[in-house]
């Protein structure tokens, strides 16, 4: 038996999201309903409203989520109904060649729930990053549910579904920050700032933040960063040589998408640094290097998706190190809201005037 639900959907490219009633069957073989408790605003919804990812409408939004499992179909032994879970944008495979070679974070054929979510008059729902869960109820394969500690509070712990989870494990998976090394942060929103947090985690002995917003700089401060760069007035890349002995930092971590700060990451990072991209640039951008700047410098240029995290294997773990206070993912919180305020969420988001703004349900 299917049932109707309070949603967030895009019906059509750059119109205002409508709050609207949906339809959730059942779980099928794999896949489970779960009831929504937080779900984060990211850009990435926005991105979907705006038509910038494909033009598959009516979306629904939402995909940094927690919530507990309602019901689950047949096959289902990962998890069970009452059980507390973190949603992932895709369940491995656990078949593929990226799987068997240990490295279940590049699998490529990925999975979301097979059935699909519908409006009331039936016309299929395409769910943001196969999760949707800017709605009470949302449905999706099992393997996006991680069950975590139900102690930490489910607007925090959804975070890791996306933005946060992204600069954390770009930092600490992609960047490999170690013990004493010196990490540089372009770009301090939501990504940036967990990016941060995570240098500080993984022992970063100088963390350097940049942005172009002082409040952004300010908020970096609080999260672990040692020492700010403003940009807009200071060249972050002679900025951050001149902080790190004139070497330039171990690990830059680029979380603004842009030309200029792609290269500023390139320029900035020690000979033998890496270089982490998580920033996501738009298809016309381009940025020309000098080979032999490529060549000339050691070191590697990496790009970081989805923080090549694991969510079985990260998403326990970093609760846990919230849960015993060790890891602030409640900085990221700037404001908690009704379904019905993700339109103004967006406004605020595109200002600039949040780190993150969560949907409690
Ligand atoms: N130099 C430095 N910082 C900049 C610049 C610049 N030229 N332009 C913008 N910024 C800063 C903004 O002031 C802001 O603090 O970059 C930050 C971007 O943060 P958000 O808008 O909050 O975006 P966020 O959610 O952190 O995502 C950042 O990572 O995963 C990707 O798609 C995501 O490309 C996006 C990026
Ligand atoms: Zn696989
Ligand atoms: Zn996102």
């Amino acid at each position: 038996m299917s049932q109707q639900v309070r949603a967030v959907v895009a019906a059509a490219k750059g119109a205002p999201v409508e709050l609207t009633t949906i339809v959730v069957p059942d779980p099928g073989p794999g896949e489970a309903v779960v009831r929504v408790q937080a779900c984060g605003v990211c850009h990435t919804d926005l991105h979907y409203r705006e038509g910038g990812i494909n033009d598959e409408f009516p979306f629904l939004l939402g995909h940094e989520a927690a919530g507990i499992v309602e019901t689950v179909g047949a096959g289902v032994t990962e998890i069970a109904p009452g059980d507390f879970v973190i949603l992932n944008w895709r369940a491995v495979c656990g078949q593929c060649r990226a799987c068997r070679r240990g490295r279940p974070q590049y699998c490529f054929d990925t999975h979301n729930a097979k059935q699909r979510m519908t409006l009331l008059d039936g016309t299929e729902l395409s769910p943001a990053l196969g999760i949707g869960a800017f709605a009470e109820k949302t449905l999706v394969a099992a393997g996006q549910c991680t069950k975590v500690d139900p102690a930490a509070a489910p607007e925090v712990a959804g975070l890791l579904g996306c933005g946060v989870m992204a600069g954390l494990g770009a930092a600490m998976n992609t960047g490999g920050v170690g013990r004493g090394d010196s990490v540089a942060v372009i770009g301090c929103g939501g990504v940036g700032g967990a990016a941060v947090t995570g240098s500080r985690l993984a022992g970063a002995a100088r963390i350097i933040a940049v942005d172009i917003d002082d409040r952004k700089l300010d908020t970096a401060r609080r999260l672990g960063a040692t020492h700010t760069v403003n940009s807009r007035t200071t060249d972050p890349v002679e900025a951050i040589r001149e902080l790190t002995g004139g070497h330039g930092a171990d690990v830059v971590i680029e979380a603004v998408g842009r030309p200029e700060t792609y290269r500023q990451a390139f320029y900035a990072r020690d000979l033998a640094g890496t270089v982490v991209l998580v920033g996501v640039p738009t298809p016309e951008m381009t940025l020309e290097i000098p080979l032999l700047d490529v060549f000339g410098r050691g070191g590697a240029l990496k790009s970081s998706w989805y923080g090549d995290c694991l969510p079985s294997r990260d998403f326990p773990m970093l609760i846990d190190l919230y849960l015993q206070g060790r890891l602030d993912l409640g900085a990221f919180v700037s404001e908690t809201i009704r379904l019905d305020g993700v339109e103004e969420a967006f406004a605020r988001m595109q200002h600039g005037d949040v780190l993150r703004s969560v949907v409690l349900l």
